[in-house]
Parts: C-alpha cells; structure tokens; sequence
C-alpha cells in the first residue's frame, strides 16, 4: 500500500485560542476524530498564532479525499500545500491537534516560528514538538481496517 504525506499551511477564519476546542474548532476536531480514524490518516493539526499548518500521513487516495474536501473549508483560507510525497513509513502514529502555546511548550521552544520560510523538514519537526507537548486532542487510528485499501 502506497502511503502519501502532504502538508499544508493555512489562516484561520476565526479567532483561535489556545487549549480551546470550543466553536468552528471543537467542529473541525470531531469531524477529523471521525473521519480520519475510518480513513487510516495520522498526522496533526498545529494550531499557531493566527495561523494552521496540518500534516495529513495514510493511504494516497483518503489523503487526496480528505485534502479535497479540506482545502475548500471556509473555516480557513490561503491554503497552500507546502510538500506531497510518498513515504515508507509514517511519522505520526496517531492524528491529533496540538496547540503552539507558552503554557505548553518548553521555555527553548517560540510561540511562533515562519511559516512562509519554512521547510517541509521544519514544519515536520514543528508538528513532532507539538505532538510532545501541545496536544490536547488525539484519535488512535483504527488498525482493525488498516489493512483493508
Ligand atoms: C484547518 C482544518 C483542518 C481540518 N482537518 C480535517 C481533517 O483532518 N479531516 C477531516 O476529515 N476533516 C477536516 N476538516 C474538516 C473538513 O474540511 C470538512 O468540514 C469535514 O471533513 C466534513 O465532515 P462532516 O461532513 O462529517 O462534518 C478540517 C477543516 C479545517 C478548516
């Protein structure tokens, strides 16, 4: 099964709080609860100063289904891909939402970091850092039908 990792950075539309799932947010993470588990996608989604960035890691054709049906949300906009790549193994085990917060980070982590001159490496590495110590949200994935596409 080929695997497929695309990264794509983009603006809210909404203003975004730290550690809060209320709102057009708390909607956004049930419905990639939901969909992602079914569809064998890990990954995060970095919630960022006014700013989101999501790896999307699974099967090549749910990673395309879901960046279709995510690209044209109007919860945000100037959604940019920033890589599309096929890889061996993933670097999530799981999908989950992390927060770029003080209150979360390590004191030798920023709060924000340049998206726009980013690498896909370093927002890669973001997401890890995220996944450490922002992470408020989480869904294993379902194994059970992983095997299945
Ligand atoms: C920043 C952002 C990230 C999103 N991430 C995901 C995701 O990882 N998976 C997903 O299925 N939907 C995601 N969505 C939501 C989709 O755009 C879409 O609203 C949703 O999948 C529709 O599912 P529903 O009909 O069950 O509500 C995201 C939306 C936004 C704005």
């Amino acid at each position: 099964m080929t695997l497929t990792q695309i990264i794509y950075t983009s603006f809210p539309t909404f203003p975004v709080r730290a550690g809060w799932l209320t709102g057009p947010l708390g909607e956004i993470v049930r419905a990639g609860r939901d969909h992602n588990a079914r569809n064998q996608i890990s990954g995060i989604l970095g919630v960022e100063v006014n700013r989101f960035f999501q790896i999307i890691e699974g099967p090549a054709s749910r990673v395309e289904e879901t960046f279709e049906r995510i690209r044209y949300d109007t919860r945000h906009f100037d959604v940019r891909l920033r890589s599309s790549r096929d890889i061996a193994v993933r670097t999530f085990q799981d999908w989950s939402v992390g927060f770029a917060a003080r209150a979360f980070l390590p004191a030798s982590e920023p709060t924000q970091i340049d998206f726009d001159a980013a690498s896909p490496d370093v927002i890669i590495k973001r997401g890890q850092i995220l996944r450490r110590y922002g992470v408020i949200a989480e869904a294993g994935l379902d194994r059970s039908s992983a095997s299945g596409s």
